[in-house]
C-alpha cells in the first residue's frame, strides 16, 4: 500500500496549532562526511520529521515549507547535477528547487519562523513555539495509518523468517557474529532493505549488556544464555523483537529466572488496551516480576513495597518499552501537557503516554545479573534486605533475560505484530 503523504500532509497541517503568522520549515538534513580521507559520507537518511512529510530519503537538503496563512505547503528539493545523475543515476525529486526557498523566506520575513526536523544553516526559529510545535508534530503521527501498518507488517514477516533460520545455530561454538550473520541474511532474503539498528547478541554474561554489539566470543557450553535483540527494516519502518535461549538444558534456575520475564511480559501485552496508562503498566510489570524473583528466593519483602522503594531498577534498570516504526524510537515522550516524570526508576522510561488505537508500541521487560548494580556498594547497602545478595553474587555471569514484542493498540485486545516468532527458552528443532 503506497502512503499519500498530500493527504498526510493536509491531515497533519491543521494537528500543528500554528498561528496564521507563523511558518513552518522542516529539513531533511546533510550528508555527514567521514572522518577519514577518504571523500566518502555515512549512508545518507533523511530526517524523520521530514520524511514523514514528504516521503523524500534522498533528498540531502532538502525543506518541506508550509505558510500557516495560506494553508499551502511548498517542497524544496536539491537540484540534481548531470555529475550525479552520471555516477549515482539519481533522479530529480519532484518540487521547488532549493535556490528558490531565500526568496520564499524574504516574502514571509515578518512571519515567526518554526523549525523541525534537521538544523538549517542561517533560519532563526522561534525556540518556545518549535519545542511545542515538535510536540503537536509528534502527537498527531503517533497512530499509526493502515499504509505504516502494512509496511510494519512485511518487516515482521522477515523478521520472523531470520528469528526462525537462527534457531540451528543456537549451539555450543557458534559465536555472536555468525549468529548475527544468519539472522540478518534471512532478513535480506525476505525483502529487508537493512537491519532496524545494530542487532544485539549476547552470549554469557553479554547477555546483560543492553546495547552489545556481536562479537568472535562463542556459545562456551550448554546452559549459556543467548539474547539476541534484532530487527528488519523497510522504507525505514523497523521491528523490533528480543528473544533469548539457552543452549541446551536450562538449569531450573534458568527456567524460573526466564519464566519470571515471560509470564511478565505477557501480562504486560494484556493490559495494553486503549486509554491504558504507559506508566501504570510498566509499574505493574516491575510488581510482577518482583514476586517472581520473591518466589525464586532472589528478592525479599512485598512486592508493591519494593517497587515504591524503587528495589526491582537493580534487576530490572530499564523502561517497558517505546513507540516503534518510522525508527527504533518513534515518536515517545510525553502525554500533551505533561512533564517528564521525576520519580527516580522511571527517568529511563521512553515514554509516558495514554495508549490509543494505531499505536505501535514494544513491550520489553527483563531481568538482568548487572555487575554494575550488583557489585555497587551503595546500592547494597540501601536495599541490604530486599535482596538475597549471597544468591544475586552468586548468579553474575549468568547474564540476563528480555523479551519483546511490537504491539497494535486496537480499539480492543492488542495485535501482536511478531507472535509468530515463539517465546521458548530452548530453540527450536525441526
Ligand atoms: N533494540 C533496542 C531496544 O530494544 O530498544
Ligand atoms: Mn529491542
Ligand atoms: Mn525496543
Amino acid at each position: 500500500m503506497q502512503i499519500d503523504h498530500a493527504a498526510r500532509r493536509a491531515r497533519i497541517a491543521p494537528a500543528l496549532g500554528l498561528h496564521a503568522d507563523e511558518i513552518l520549515l522542516v529539513g531533511a538534513g546533510h550528508p555527514v562526511p567521514r572522518p577519514e580521507l577518504s571523500e566518502q559520507h555515512f549512508p545518507f537518511i533523511a530526517h524523520q520529521e521530514y520524511l514523514y512529510l514528504t516521503g523524500h530519503e534522498e533528498a540531502p537538503g532538502g525543506v518541506i515549507a508550509y505558510d500557516a496563512k495560506d494553508n499551502t505547503w511548498t517542497s524544496f528539493v536539491p537540484e540534481v547535477t548531470e555529475l550525479e545523475k552520471i555516477w549515482d543515476g539519481t533522479e530529480q525529486l519532484p518540487g521547488e528547487f532549493l535556490g528558490a526557498l531565500p526568496a520564499w523566506l524574504d516574502a514571509r520575513r515578518a512571519r515567526r519562523v518554526i523549525a523541525l526536523g534537521a538544523p538549517l544553516a542561517g533560519v532563526q526559529p522561534d525556540v518556545i513555539r518549535t519545542t511545542q510545535v515538535r510536540e503537536t508534530y509528534k502527537h498527531a503521527r503517533r497512530p499509526k495509518e493502515p499504509g505504516e501498518l502494512a509496511i510494519m507488517r512485511r518487516c515482521a514477516t522477515a523478521t520472523t523468517a531470520g528469528y526462525k533460520a537462527l534457531q540451528p545455530f543456537l549451539k555450543p561454538g557458534v559465536s555472536e557474529r555468525r549468529m548475527q550473520i544468519e539472522l540478518e541474511a534471512e532478513y535480506f532474503r525476505h525483502g529487508a532493505q537493512t537491519t532496524g539498528y545494530s542487532s544485539i547478541v549476547g552470549v554469557g554474561a553479554q547477555s546483560a549488556v543492553f546495547h552489545g554489539s556481536p562479537s568472535t566470543e562463542r556459545i562456551a557450553k550448554d546452559g549459556d544464555f543467548i539474547l539476541i535483540d534484532s530487527g528488519a527494516q523497510w522504507d525505514r519502518y523497523v521491528i523490533d523483537v528480543t528473544r533469548t535461549y539457552v543452549a541446551g538444558t536450562p538449569t531450573a534456575f534458568q527456567k524460573d529466572f526466564a519464566q519470571a520475564v515471560i509470564d511478565a511480559q505477557q501480562r504486560a501485552c494484556a493490559r495494553c488496551l486503549p486509554g491504558a496508562e504507559w506508566v501504570d503498566i510498566h509499574l505493574a510489570t516491575a510488581v510482577d516480576m518482583v514476586n517472581s524473583l520473591i518466589s525464586i528466593g532472589l528478592m525479599k519483602g512485598n512486592a508493591t513495597a519494593l517497587v515504591e522503594q524503587e528495589a526491582h531498577t537493580l534487576f530490572f534498570p530499564h523502561g517497558l518499552g517505546h513507540m516503534v516504526g518510522l525508527g527504533v524510537r518513534d515518536a515517545g515522550g510525553v502525554e500533551p501537557g505533561r512533564i517528564k516524570n521525576p520519580r527516580p526508576s522511571l527517568k529511563s522510561l521512553r515514554m509516558d503516554l495514554i495508549l490509543r488505537p494505531g499505536y505501535i508500541v514494544t513491550v520489553e521487560p527483563g531481568l538482568y545479573f548487572i555487575p554494575a548494580l550488583i557489585n555497587n556498594v551503595s546500592l547494597r547497602e540501601k536495599y541490604r534486605d530486599a535482596v538475597n545478595w549471597p544468591l544475586a553474587e552468586k548468579c553474575l555471569g549468568l547474564g540476563g533475560v528480555r523479551f519483546e514484542d511490537n504491539l497494535v493498540i486496537t480499539d480492543g485486545e492488542p495485535e501482536n505484530l511478531t507472535a509468530a516468532i515463539p517465546k521458548t527458552l530452548t530453540p527450536a528443532r525441526e
